[in-house]
């Protein structure tokens, strides 16, 4: 049988569990650590795939539930499947659902079998179980796809995390069988809240399974950052060395050079995208918000030391000026920009650790309790 997916290690950081690695799909290689960008509804938002693809962007995700519900799988699928749709030609993931169910919708009923809940859309009743999100990933047709799991919210009881960490992993048992394409790669996700026992005990169960790759979810949901860092320094050396490791929802700096540290991937988030909607631009790490008066007649660029198309081009105060006439093509410079400066980030990240020197040139960030 042909073999679509492989991760190969390539370095390792002999002071951390940092690597760098390929993941190889059937749409291309993507080189690790990386930031990847969120395109929610097949778009990433106010982005062309060009534009994407010139901020180094490799993989790209989607999202099942926000899909299922505008414009349909059915859709998707006529129309060639997610890639076709977009038109990215690169590495893709969809996210199962999972998540949104449960931060997104109301009047949920969670059973064994699956969950019930009305779409905020137009208010109809939809049902969401592993067999179901499965059936709808292999019609979008994602190289990676997700098990449909069930995060708690921060703070939860600790009876109630244990039983969602038990459902997630029978769910997941459950994706296994109904997942049908030998071409799309079903990632395993870790829950387990803020509890290092249902962490490891998680990890452990899903690392015994043979999965292409497997990730940690249910972190970012409201608890406190030294919490996020503990829980993942706990989960990622558990799960299997030889396949990627993917922590979702996360992407600021600072999180991800801890996570790396720690032996994680991959990551995502919808920060760099959002951020510039708010009219706000990442830069160096800080946040600064363009519309602020001090950047009306700079003439420099966002920042003098990124590659991005924004930068090698515009200037800070023409930026600030298209925000404050409400232009769209402010919201599209801002997202090139910051989406180019997560990337090259764990780019910067991934050449350190080729090089043997991750901890000399990131260790500030795995140290100082300052930096953002
Ligand atoms: N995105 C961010 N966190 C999670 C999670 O715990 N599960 C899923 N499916 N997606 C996520
Ligand atoms: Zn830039």
């Amino acid at each position: 049988m042909k073999t679509y997916f492989s991760f190969q290690s390539q370095a390792t950081c002999h002071h951390t569990q940092a690597r760098a690695g390929v993941f190889l799909t059937p749409h291309g290689l993507v080189e690790t650590p990386r930031f990847m960008p969120v395109g929610t509804l097949a778009n990433v938002k106010t982005v062309t795939p060009d534009q994407l693809q010139a901020t180094g962007a490799q993989m790209v995700l989607a999202n099942t539930y926000h899909l299922h519900l505008q414009p349909g799988e059915e859709i998707v699928a006529r129309a060639g499947g997610l890639h076709r749709f977009m038109a990215w030609k690169g590495p893709m993931l969809t996210d199962s659902g999972g998540f949104q169910v449960f931060s997104l919708s109301e009047m949920r009923t969670i059973a064994e079998e699956g969950v019930h809940f009305r779409s905020p859309r137009d208010g109809q009743m939809i049902f969401l179980s592993p067999e179901r999100s499965i059936e709808i990933q292999n019609s979008l047709g994602a190289d990676v796809i997700m098990a449909f799991d069930e995060c708690p919210p921060y703070p939860a009881t600790r009876e109630s995390v244990q039983e969602a960490t038990e459902r997630t992993f029978r769910w997941l048992k459950r994706c296994m069988v109904a997942h049908q394409r030998s071409d799309q790669a079903l990632f395993g996700i870790v829950q387990g809240g803020i509890y290092p026992d249902l962490r490891e005990f998680a990890a452990k169960q899903l690392a015994d399974l043979d999965l292409p790759g497997f990730a940690i979810g249910g972190v970012s949901v409201g608890e406190p950052p030294a919490l996020i860092e503990q829980i993942v320094q706990a989960t990622a050396p558990l799960l299997p060395v030889n396949k990627p490791r993917y922590l979702m929802g996360v992407g600021t700096h600072r999180e991800m050079v801890r996570a790396i540290a720690a032996g994680v991937d991959l990551f995502d988030c919808v920060i760099p995208t959002r951020l510039a909607r708010h009219g706000n631009a990442i830069v160096r790490g800080e946040r600064w918000n363009l519309k602020n008066t001090r950047f009306r007649e700079d003439f420099t660029p966002l920042d003098d030391t990124c590659p991005c198309y924004t930068c090698q081009n515009f200037t800070r105060a023409y930026v600030s000026h298209l925000l404050r006439s409400q232009e769209m093509l402010a919201y599209t410079l801002l997202s090139i920009h910051n989406i180019t400066e997560l990337i090259q980030f764990t780019q910067r990240i991934r050449q350190s650790i080729i090089q043997g020197r991750f901890v000399e040139e990131f260790g500030h960030w795995l140290t100082d309790p300052n930096k953002p």
